[in-house]
This record gives structure tokens, C-alpha cells and sequence, in this order.
């Protein structure tokens, strides 16, 4: 099948390289001229693991190719996805810009039936809005269709290789019998909905893991008000098959480009509606206002960061990923330099990233061995799950001269092993 991929960010070079590699001729297409080239020239522009050695091979084997002209990458296709970034527009709502402008510019470059199917996350309303954009903009036949996508970052392509299911949300019989088609490779089940249910799927699986994540930060922080142990009682709650492990470890809060934008999406569209009061205007409000909260306490447990080195170690968002947005280096940094704090930020892939998403100060300063980010450190904060990070000894770091304090603020450590070491141990909920 002819394909193109509009937008060539995790999701459309993901999903270009991932449909390529079935045999389908694929063109990415985006209007970033350097992104392209990078591309092209078989670059992934971020950081993700297997995905570049992906590409290269379909780049070599003929069936992926990457422009910036809408006339080649639109005439050839028989299934056109739109995978540009949607993000919060001031209010809260979606940012359609990128869409219309991507939908405005293959319009004129239709000529035959397509298939037009939407990725990018969008409220539910939006194919009828589209549609009539469209209609205005050429006669050519189409049809619209929804099919969101679940890919993580860090586990990308596995994930578009093994997914739980492949929704697709359209009304047309032959739509439907198309995109399955085209997904069958993936051997997953089909889920036929109407558009609106897919756009509400995709909004509801990511609120529903971002909410799930807030409620165990809540029942986290109700174990230090007394001696129970966030730990403990998730080992004793999980094994219940209604509730389950997945989605279970408290921290500072989830990041990311999506589970942020996406609830806050989710509340702003429910206020549309008419429902005021919902649950994810207390999600998203929970998920901003945590990191003030834990620092404060951190704060007090600690005596003050005035003049103390702090080894802030994690930048990216999670681990597997340069990606930065909304990662919680980015307020803990901010609330730590605010406090005069001397800041020495390790990670294993951010660092160029750090550069764009941290201002420049003279009390941060970056290092790319973790053992020298940790030196003469008063406090040891690890932010990301990095396996660089988990895996370190951080017996070979402690410092006899300084009382030291070890902040594991996603419980990945054994809290008596690093006590054992000297630290006093500080985790989330225990
Ligand atoms: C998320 C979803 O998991 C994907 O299914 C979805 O396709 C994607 O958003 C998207 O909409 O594009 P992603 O943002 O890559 O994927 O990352 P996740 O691994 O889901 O983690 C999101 C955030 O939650 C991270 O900050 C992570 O550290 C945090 N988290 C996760 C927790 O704080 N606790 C947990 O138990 C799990």
C-alpha cells in the first residue's frame, strides 16, 4: 500500500518505519526541512532506542522515504496519516493549528479517493470540523477516519510492533476493511468504533494511567502521615486481579508529552461540555502542584539547600528517552536553584536537551559521569528510573566528611542498603 506520514515526531517516524518494514512504500513527510534531512540521511533528531537501526534498514531496502513537498508525498497515497503534535492551547483545549495547516496543504494535492486517517490526539467533534474544512478545499473524494496510537516513549517500537489492540474509528465499510488490511501485520485485535469513540479512547487510556498514578501518590503521602509503607501496601493491594500492578510506583508525579496535555485536555474539554466539576481538574491540579509539595517537605527534612550541592541525577522525562517536557528535573531544578542550591545534573542521554529545556545558571552545571555529579554532594536526589542510575553503587560515593542525604524519588532503592551505606534514606510514602 502507498502510505504517507505527515509529522515525523516519535509517533510518524515510529509508525513510517514501523508500516515500511511490512512491505508498504512509505513517505514521511514533515515541513521541517533540517528534521527531513536528518532523516533522510537515516538521523533519528531524538533519542529512541531501535529505532534508527529501523530505519535504515527500510531507508536501504527501498520502501521508506522522507520530503518536505506535498505534492510527491500526497499524489502516490492511497492512506494519508496525520501525526503532528496537538498540544494545550492556553485554556487547556487542544492546539488544532498543526492539524488544519497539514490538512490545508494536502488538500490541493489530492486526486484520487484517500483515506485520511487522524493520529494525533484529538477531541471528540473534530473529523466533523475537518470535514467540512476540507469540503471547502477540494471535490476529490475522501474519507476521514480516527486511529490513536498507545506507543510509549523509550519502548516505541516494540510497542507499534506488539500492540494490545489497533483501534479504528471511521463509519465506512470499505475504511474499515482498508485499515485492517493494512494493520494486519501487527496480529493484533481490531476494535471497529465510530471516530468520537477512538478520539475518547485514546483521551481516556491516557487519563485513566495518569489518574491511576495520581492516586497512588495520594495513598503515598497518607503513609507518612502515619507508619505504613506505600510499598507494603502496594504489594498487598496488587495481587487483587480488579486492581492489578501496572501503573503502581509513586514519585513526583507523571510527565511526559502526553499524560500532562492530555488531562489537562480531557478536564478543559469536559468544562466545554458543561462539566465544571470533574475529576481531572483535581488529576491535573494534583500532578502540578506535587513537586512544590515533596520539595517543601524535602526542604525541611534536609535543613535548607542554601550553598548545598545537590546531584540531581535524571533529566529526561523517564528513562529510555532525551525527551524533556514536562520532566520533573525541570521543576525540582528550578525550585532547588530558587533555594540556592548548587546543582550537578547527571544523565545518561539529556544532557544536550538539559541545555534547551534548563536556563542557564551559574549554579547548574552538568556532568556525564554520574560519579562526578555525586561528588561533595550533600544531597543525592534520583529523579529517573535509568538503569545507569538504579544499577550504580552508590557505596563507592558516599562521602565520610558529610552527612549525606539520599532522595529516591521513585522508590527504586532498598532503603536499608542505602542507609547501611551511611545516607540518611529518604523515599516516597515510606
Ligand atoms: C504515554 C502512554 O503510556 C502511551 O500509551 C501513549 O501512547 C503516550 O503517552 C501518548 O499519548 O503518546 P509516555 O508518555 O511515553 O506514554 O510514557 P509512560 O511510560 O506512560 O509514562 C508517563 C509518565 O508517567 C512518566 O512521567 C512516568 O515516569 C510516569 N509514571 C508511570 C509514574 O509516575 N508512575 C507509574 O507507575 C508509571
Amino acid at each position: 500500500m502507498h502510505l504517507t506520514l505527515i509529522g515525523t515526531g516519535f509517533v510518524g517516524v515510529v509508525t513510517a518505519a514501523v508500516f515500511a518494514s511490512f512491505g508498504n512504500e512509505v513517505v514521511g513527510l514533515d515541513i521541517d526541512q533540517k528534521k527531513v534531512d536528518s532523516l533522510s540521511k537515516g538521523v533519528v533528531p531524538f533519542f529512541e532506542p531501535d529505532l534508527e537501526a529501523l530505519l535504515l534498514e527500510q531507508q536501504k531496502s527501498g520502501h521508506l522515504t522522507f520530503t518536505t513537498d506535498y505534492h510527491t508525498a500526497i499524489t502516490s497515497a492511497e492512506v494519508i496519516m496525520v501525526a503532528v503534535g496537538t498540544p494545550s492551547a492556553a485554556d487547556g483545549q487542544a492546539d488544532l493549528t498543526y492539524l488544519f495547516s497539514a490538512l490545508d496543504s494536502l488538500a490541493p494535492h489530492l486526486h484520487k479517493e484517500t483515506i485520511i486517517v487522524i493520529k494525533s490526539t484529538v477531541p471528540p467533534g473534530t473529523l466533523e470540523v475537518i470535514d467540512l474544512r476540507l469540503q471547502r478545499l477540494t471535490k476529490v473524494p475522501y474519507h476521514l477516519a480516527s486511529v490513536p496510537e498507545f506507543l510509549r516513549e523509550g519502548t516505541a517500537v516494540w510497542d507499534t510492533l506488539h500492540p494490545d489492540r489497533v483501534v479504528l474509528g471511521a463509519t465506512n465499510f470499505d475504511v474499515f476493511e482498508k485499515l485492517e488490511l493494512l494493520h494486519q501485520p501487527l496480529n493484533a485485535p481490531m476494535i471497529r468504533v465510530k471516530a468520537a469513540s477512538a478520539q475518547m479512547a485514546k483521551y481516556s487510556a491516557n487519563a485513566y494511567l495518569a489518574t491511576r498514578i495520581t492516586f497512588i501518590n495520594q495513598i503515598a503521602d497518607l503513609c507518612e502521615k502515619n507508619d505504613a509503607d506505600i510499598e507494603e501496601v502496594i504489594a498487598a493491594i496488587s495481587p487483587d486481579q480488579r486492581i492489578g500492578k501496572h501503573y503502581w510506583y509513586p514519585g513526583f508525579g507523571y510527565g511526559g508529552s502526553c499524560f500532562p496535555k492530555d488531562v489537562s485536555e480531557l478536564a478543559a474539554y469536559s468544562r466545554s461540555v458543561g462539566e465544571e466539576n470533574n475529576l481531572f481538574n483535581n488529576v491535573h491540579e494534583l500532578n502540578t502542584r506535587r513537586i512544590p509539595k515533596i520539595m517543601d517537605q524535602i526542604t525541611q527534612e534536609v535543613g535548607g539547600w542554601k550553598d548545598k550541592k545537590v546531584a540531581v541525577l535524571g533529566l529526561s522525562f523517564k528513562p529510555n528517552t532525551n525527551d524533556m517536557r514536562e520532566a520533573p528535573a525541570l521543576k525540582t531544578i528550578e525550585y532547588l536553584v530558587a533555594a540556592g542550591a548548587v546543582i550537578q545534573a547527571y544523565d545518561p542521554q539529556a544532557l544536550e536537551t538539559a541545555i534547551h529545556f534548563i536556563p542557564d545558571h551559574p549554579n547548574v552545571s552538568y556532568f556525564s559521569r554520574l560519579d562526578e555529579a555525586t561528588k561533595d554532594a550533600s544531597v543525592i536526589l534520583a529523579l529517573i528510573e535509568w538503569p545507569q542510575i538504579t544499577d550504580f553503587d552508590f557505596s563507592t560515593v558516599k562521602n565520610d566528611l558529610l552527612e549525606q542525604w539520599f532522595i529516591d524519588a521513585r522508590n527504586q532503592f532498598d532503603p536499608k542498603k542505602i542507609k547501611a551505606w551511611g545516607y540518611n534514606y529518604r523515599g516516597i510514602g515510606r
